[in-house]
């Protein structure tokens, strides 16, 4: 890697988490014990969930953004802040802005989900609604120039991977013997960070990085060598689907991820039912991607291991919910 795309230190990691002090919360981790689980995967399997799904603004986003923003010199915070986002990185946006006494402006698509919509505005959000993606991204960049507002990326950069890495590092901390760890990969910063701090306690732990079959950009750019792009996302996990990769993002995951696999929008649907069934959590798509890898791609190789699990978030409406949990259990087998 060369100095420009450097990982944060574990020192860098570890001050942040302190910086972050009580605006995050600590998510708990909870071995998961179920009949079902046990079947598929042998019960000598040890399945550690991280449960980032019960952060502030619903996921694992607000640690980045709120590193991004301490940055900020007190003059910048008070101008205010600017994101584009479908969902999440515009919730924990809005709650980093309100839990600093700041103002956001986020531009979202029309496509966005309305719960996640207005649990941005919940947080005293001002909301630009745009048509398009590509719209987005020029209103944004105006807001940014005419009202001199600092742009917070959702994925990219050295903050915010130590943010992302801030769940690493607790994770380690409760278990630090992981044999292996699986993060869904989105643009990347989520895992880069992830990756980073668990190699830097114990390079001994793998570390799996999944992506939907619909949305497979760092896939390609792992492939390639470089950061790729891809022209449709077509993928239920909404919140993975990053429609290209950055260089910093993926420098850092290329140094320490050791293997990406992937998984359909049905498999997600049966991990959505099965971490409800057994162990009661309501998960967005996304949330469940991880999961959906252990019984899937990595079952056969994770079989009997110490293996952590990231839940990373869970900003979904009951109605779509219900609707990807009713796909699964149409297709379950009676009696089962
Ligand atoms: C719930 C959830 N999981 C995973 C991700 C992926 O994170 P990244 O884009 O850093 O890979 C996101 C991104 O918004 C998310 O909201």
């Amino acid at each position: 890697v060369t100095s420009e795309y450097r990982p944060p230190s574990l020192t860098e990691v570890r001050l942040g988490r302190q910086r972050l002090g009580t605006l995050v919360r600590r998510t708990p981790v909870w071995r998961w014990r179920g009949r079902r689980l046990d079947e598929e995967l042998g019960a000598e399997t040890d399945v550690l969930l991280k449960l980032e799904l019960f952060q502030y603004a619903g996921t694992f986003k607000p640690r980045g953004a709120l590193l991004n923003m301490l940055d900020l010199g007190r003059e910048q915070l008070e101008r205010g802040v600017t994101a584009v986002s479908a969902g999440n990185h515009a919730m924990a946006v809005g709650y980093a802005a309100r839990a600093l006494g700041t103002t956001a402006k986020v531009v979202m698509p029309r496509s966005a989900n309305p719960a996640r919509v207005a649990g941005c505005r919940a947080y005293g959000a001002e909301i630009v609604m745009v048509d398009d993606v590509h719209e987005a991204f020029g209103e944004v960049r105006r807001i940014e120039k005419e009202e001199g507002r600092a742009f917070i990326h959702p994925f990219e950069g050295r903050l915010t991977a130590t943010g992302t890495g801030t769940v690493g590092l607790e994770w380690v901390e409760d278990v630090p013997d992981m044999e292996a760890v699986i993060v869904p990969v989105g643009g990347g910063g989520l895992c880069a960070g992830i990756a980073t701090a668990i190699k830097e306690t114990n390079p001994r732990c793998l570390v799996f990085g999944v992506e939907p079959e619909g949305a497979d950009t760092m896939h390609r750019s792992f492939e390639s060598g470089r950061p790729e792009a891809i022209d449709r996302v077509r993928t239920i996990a909404d919140s993975l689907g990053a429609p290209h990769a950055e260089p910093y993002s993926f420098a850092v995951c290329r140094h320490y991820v050791d293997e990406l696999v992937k998984v359909s929008d049905a498999d997600l649907c049966s991990a959505m039912e099965l971490v409800f069934d057994e162990m009661k959590l309501a998960v967005e798509p996304a949330g469940v991607a991880a999961t959906a890898a252990l019984r899937g791609p990595l079952a056969a190789r994770l079989r009997g291991r110490r293996v952590g699990v990231l839940v990373c978030g869970s900003n979904l409406d009951a109605a779509t919910w219900m609707e990807y949990v009713n796909r699964a259990s149409s297709r379950a087998a009676p009696n089962r």
